[in-house]
């Protein structure tokens, strides 16, 4: 089975062919191709993403970057497209949408509309050891973290398919809260991967008395996040140690040091309500995705803190080109959707593309 992935919620345009390979221990979904044009060279000047200029750009992009990703198999019929409906900026998901009916409608292929957030969970199945009944037998249930630039949140997931939300950001996403935070610092866009260089450099620990940040409701017993206060905290702290007058080699060791606090701040509300969830639900795993796993201290610390646990638990990470935005996610959530169908939905699927529509706040 080959599967058409198109991704385009955001500030990716992206396009991806997945192989379902099938052998005696299960399937095993390859990835032939995997094509992501980012418009971050666009948006930078901006400081965040502009949902206009982001639309257009996706246009420009969208059948170009199809193309690509299916050059190396110009003759091979694809059985089905999944295509992102929601959630994302309603302006840019429609670009993918209407290309994936459009080429559905064409070619008569099956259609599937992925959730994204459910795409960031999947990419922890791709390119992995062959999925089996007991597989994931052994996986699930599982805790899910999503944290990406639009959102924060903890799900229960008792097996594909099958997910309950059981926490979420009150205002600010962790991703929204790194873009911010360098925004704040003027080191650039986006602020995640810059946070995290610039924290890399920075001995933390000698410094922390003069920059220790909050880490919001770190302590409270519900599964929820909130990042808009830290942000607010940063801005205080710049403010009060006078970023602006600062110069050179001070400046520098500053913005590291603030760099390092936020990012560790960040890292320990995630981790322990993350463990806390897998302790109370009694979880077989612990199943990250999103643009922030990407964060090397996160998937580190992480680590450790499952390795100390009293009773032993999987964690599934996912490479990092696969917790950023991507179509490889869809086409593999574009799997698993496929496989909970009834036989009457499978065959009604060329005709799917009527139905599809774009759900800005779609929840999974
Ligand atoms: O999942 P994603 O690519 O797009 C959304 O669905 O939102 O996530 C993008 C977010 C951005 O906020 C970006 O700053 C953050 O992921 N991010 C990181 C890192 N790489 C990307 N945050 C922390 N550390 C990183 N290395
Ligand atoms: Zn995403």
């Amino acid at each position: 089975m080959l599967i058409l992935g198109i991704e385009s919620s955001c500030d990716e345009t992206a396009a991806s062919l997945l192989r379902v390979k099938p052998s005696k221990r299960g399937i095993t979904l390859k990835i032939l191709s995997n094509i992501v044009w980012s418009q971050t060279s666009i948006h930078r000047q901006y400081g965040g993403i502009v949902p206009e200029v982001a639309a257009r750009a996706h246009i420009g992009k969208i059948l170009p970057v199809i193309k690509e990703a299916l050059e190396p198999l110009s003759n091979l019929k694809i059985d089905l497209i999944a295509v992102t409906n929601g959630p994302g900026l309603v302006t840019s998901l429609l670009v993918g949408v209407e290309v994936a009916k459009t080429l559905s409608y064409a070619r008569r292929i099956p259609l599937l509309p992925i959730n994204h957030l459910s795409g960031h969970i999947y990419a922890n199945f791709i390119d992995k050891s062959p999925i089996s009944p007991s597989h994931l037998q052994n996986i699930f249930p599982a805790i899910c973290l999503i944290v990406s630039g639009g959102h924060t949140e903890l799900g229960l997931m008792k097996k594909p398919g099958q997910y309950k939300k059981i926490g979420q950001t009150r205002d600010d996403a962790a991703g929204e809260c790194f873009d911010k935070t360098a925004k704040l610092l003027d080191i650039g866009y986006p602020g995640g991967p810059i946070i995290a260089r610039y924290a890399a450099k920075s001995d933390r620990k000698a410094e922390i008395r003069n920059f220790e940040l909050p880490r919001p409701m770190l302590k409270s017993k519900d599964f929820d996040f909130s990042f808009s206060g830290l942000k607010t905290a940063v801005l205080y702290l710049v403010k009060r140690q006078k970023l602006s007058q600062k110069i050179g080699k001070e400046k520098t060791k500053f913005i590291r040091a603030v760099c390092a606090e936020t990012q560790q701040a960040i890292i320990d509300v995630l981790i322990a309500k993350t463990i806390r969830a897998a302790r109370q639900f009694k979880v077989k795993s612990i199943i990250l995705g999103g643009g922030v796993v990407a964060n090397s201290q996160l998937r580190k610390q992480l680590e450790i803190n499952v390795y100390n646990l009293p009773f032993q638990i999987n964690l599934l990470i996912p490479p990092k080109n696969l917790c950023t935005d991507n179509a490889a996610m869809i086409a593999a959530a574009g799997y698993f959707k496929y496989q909970n169908l009834k036989t009457k939905e499978i065959n009604n699927l060329t005709n799917n593309w009527r139905k599809i529509k774009v759900k800005p706040n779609l929840e999974i």
